[in-house]
């Protein structure tokens, strides 16, 4: 009963906010001190005030930060969300804050006040942005959390994401199905690498791929050598590649220093993957264990063409961008945007309106189909 008065009054809350938001579109006049059109390039500084400085469009301006450049699918989406707004006729202002959360909110704070009328911010820190987003909430600027959930703020109006619980099922069904778990006798040595804490996707990875292989640590038919199996034992700070690295060889140098067999790794993305990948090569002398992975960066997808790396999962990040846009066209609009998930994002303030796109199971056998036909990448790229 509570969770509905609650939900009522964020949709009341939503749908004022989007309709102010429009409003306060309309009656923002954009600054003619750039050429018409012209979007600031991207930085991984706050932005100066003429980068930040609104430019002529009928469409108005949206902001859209994003974490870092470091990271390949990062620039890939901050690149999609451009081309797609800019096709959509909408100013934008794109922001990196190289994994820094004081940058980031710095970047926000200058898209609040240069007249952003909606922003688009991929969170490095879920939980830092409260403060910053309780100043586009008094400003009635609509917020969408794009790829990670902005957590206990009620400035979120939606979020547009890949289904990632569903990605880290398929990670942990991968490892269950190549190595026969069901079947099997057994015992396999697993170790385990999800991302950053602070980043709510993170937990949806590990708890995804938990729910498939954690009876089978139960039952013994899984060993973790290392014994590092919890959230906070096996999360990687930044999603950092030396990160995971430094921590595999560790668990090598303890564990399988004598050549024991490690089965599969869990890694919920590719920059731990290629992390564990590189430890590996340097100091493993057992035989090739299955590795998991997220992104199809394109070093991963190298690797999996090289039998290094066993699956990836790809989340088309121009699929995201089209979502999102048109979550920003409703908004701008007034109306109510396309959601498909009205129950499995709860941010701490209630429910978060999402859309869901779906993530797709890749390896060194599709990834032609689905990387180069569908002009993902050129094949020249993964040579
Ligand atoms: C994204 C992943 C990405 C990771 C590290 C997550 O929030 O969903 O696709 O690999 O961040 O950047």
């Amino acid at each position: 009963m509570k969770k509905r008065i609650l939900k009522t009054l964020i949709s009341a809350a939503v749908a004022a906010s989007m309709l102010a938001g429009c409003g306060q579109g309309a009656a923002t006049p954009a600054s003619s001190s750039d050429a018409a059109g012209s979007a600031p390039a991207a930085t991984e500084e706050a932005p100066s005030e003429s980068a930040a400085a609104s430019t002529e469009s009928k469409g108005g301006k949206i902001g859209v930060a994003m974490p870092t450049k470091d990271l390949q699918r990062w620039n890939q989406d901050g690149a999609n969300m451009e081309q797609q707004l800019k096709d959509a006729g909408y100013d934008v202002d794109l922001q990196y804050a190289s994994n820094d959360i004081a940058t980031q909110v710095s970047q926000i704070e200058n898209m609040i006040s240069s007249g952003d009328q909606v922003l688009v911010i991929a969170s490095i820190d879920g939980d830092s942005l409260g403060t910053v987003l309780a100043q586009a909430k008094e400003a009635n600027i609509p917020v969408i959390a794009y790829d990670r959930l902005i957590m206990n703020s009620d400035a979120v109006s939606y979020y547009a994401t890949f289904d990632n619980y569903m990605v880290g099922t398929k990670q942990g069904e991968y490892i269950r199905d190549q190595l026969d778990l069901e079947n099997a006798a057994g015992p396999f040595n697993l170790e385990i690498f999800t991302g950053d804490p602070g980043d709510n996707n993170a937990r949806f990875f590990y708890g995804g791929a938990m729910d498939v292989l954690k009876p089978y640590i139960d039952s013994g038919k899984l060993v973790v050598k290392s014994g590092q199996v919890d959230f906070d034992n096996v999360a990687t700070a930044n999603w950092a590649t030396e990160t995971a690295q430094s921590r595999m060889d560790a668990i090598i140098s303890s564990s399988y220093a004598d050549g024991t067999k490690i089965d599969a790794v869990l890694c919920s993305n590719d920059s731990t993957a290629l992390g564990v990948t590189n430890s590996l090569e340097a100091n493993y002398t057992g035989e090739w264990p299955i590795i998991t992975g997220q992104d199809c960066d394109i070093a991963n997808v190298k690797n999996m063409i090289a039998g290094k790396q066993s699956m990836s999962i790809f989340k088309d990040t121009r699929d995201l961008a089209t979502q999102t846009v048109k979550m920003v066209d409703a908004i701008m609009q007034g109306t109510e945007a396309p959601v498909n998930d009205k129950e499995t994002y709860d941010n701490g303030t209630g429910v978060i309106p999402s859309y869901l796109c779906e993530p797709v199971f890749a390896d060194a056998n599709n990834y032609k189909e689905l990387l180069v036909d569908s002009g993902y990448y050129t094949e020249d790229q993964l040579k």
